[in-house]
């Protein structure tokens, strides 16, 4: 209920809802009203209430909120379960235990602290407290394990379309799925699949996004090479209006991979690319390659062009000398 309170209170804008008008919409009595708005008081909401017009919303907290998040979802599965916590290793690993335990497709887990961060390749994900999106969500895709890379796409599809939206800012995908403004890198996703005889089990998707860090709050060999949303832009963000865009994002992507398969996906990945028609050097499992990424196969792996000629797919590769990140 103090889900469906917020999203009625938060729709007004700030403006006064009467509890009489309240407990009529939501089919509770007015006492259950008085003690929803006092529950979420105690998790840091602030609301003005007034005798005679009722109550209106002033502020929510600045920590993530699990109940704020569902009341602005348009979603139907992702993001309708959701873990906070405070300070986690990983977000990762609690997303890995809870589906594990059969936690539904959907099941977003987020942390406003991560103190082991992790990202591909082994390095880790610098992850302070309160200052950006640090989550990891259930995904049960009925896929075959080698078609896992058109997952990873497809989210760096709609982290980055969501973000363009509520940034303005130009933000391009590097291959298969860092997300970049000028070069630099402000969010990365880290897909973790577990499968029985080759088919996906379940899937965890990592998502990192560097809201609004300061220089100060990365290593100083890292300053090169990433940058927040705020360094960039120069503006704070609020992140739950972030994550409630990026889950509406997903969902939609997700059911039309679902109807339509990875050719649409296909389409809008290779408009936000930054990585195609520019000479790379990849470092392969099976050795360095150098040529032109050209577009992306069906099965999500890169095409390259190779000196001679030949089209060669890559399925995993770092792109570029050093440049894949963190
Ligand atoms: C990368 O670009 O290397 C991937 C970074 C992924 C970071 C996110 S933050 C939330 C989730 N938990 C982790 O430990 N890693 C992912």
């Amino acid at each position: 209920m103090s889900e469906r309170l917020l999203r009625l209170l938060s729709e007004r804008q700030g403006e006064y809802v009467s509890g009489e008008a309240i407990s009529k919409q939501l089919q509770v009595s007015r006492t259950a009203v008085w003690k929803q708005i006092r529950k979420l008081q105690e998790k840091g909401y602030r609301f003005e209430a007034s005798p005679r017009l009722g109550y209106r919303l002033l502020e929510a907290p600045a920590h993530l909120e699990p109940e704020e998040i569902m009341s602005k979802l348009s979603t139907k599965r992702l993001g309708r379960r959701i873990e906070r916590l405070e300070a986690v290793p990983s977000t990762q690993d609690i997303a890995h235990q809870l589906a594990a335990e059969g936690a539904p497709e959907g099941t977003l887990v987020l942390a406003e602290q991560q103190l082991k961060g992790r990202g591909r390749m082994g390095r880790g994900w610098v992850s302070p407290r309160g200052k950006g999106i640090w989550m990891s969500l259930v995904l049960r895709p009925r896929l075959a394990l080698p078609f896992a890379p058109q997952l990873t796409l497809l989210t760096a599809v709609a982290l980055c379309r969501s973000l363009r939206r509520m940034s303005g800012a130009e933000i391009g995908i590097k291959w298969p799925n860092d997300l970049l403004i000028d070069g630099k890198k402000i969010s990365g996703i880290l897909l973790e699949s577990t499968a029985e005889e080759e088919r996906i089990r379940y899937v965890i998707a990592g998502i990192g996004i560097s809201v609004n860090l300061e220089a100060d709050d990365y290593p100083d060999e890292l300053l090169q090479r990433a940058v927040s949303l705020r360094m960039a832009t120069g503006r704070s963000y609020d992140r739950t209006a972030l994550i409630v865009e990026f889950l509406d994002e997903l969902e939609q992507l997700y059911d039309l991979f679902a109807q339509e398969g990875f050719a649409p996906i296909r389409s809008l990945w290779e408009a936000l690319s930054v990585s195609l028609h520019r000479p790379a050097t990849l470092t392969t499992p099976q050795g360095v390659l150098t040529g032109v990424p050209v577009g992306l196969a069906e099965s999500g792996a890169l095409l390259v062009r190779l000196g001679d000629g030949e089209v060669r797919a890559v399925f995993s590769a770092e792109m570029g000398a050093s440049s894949s990140g963190r």
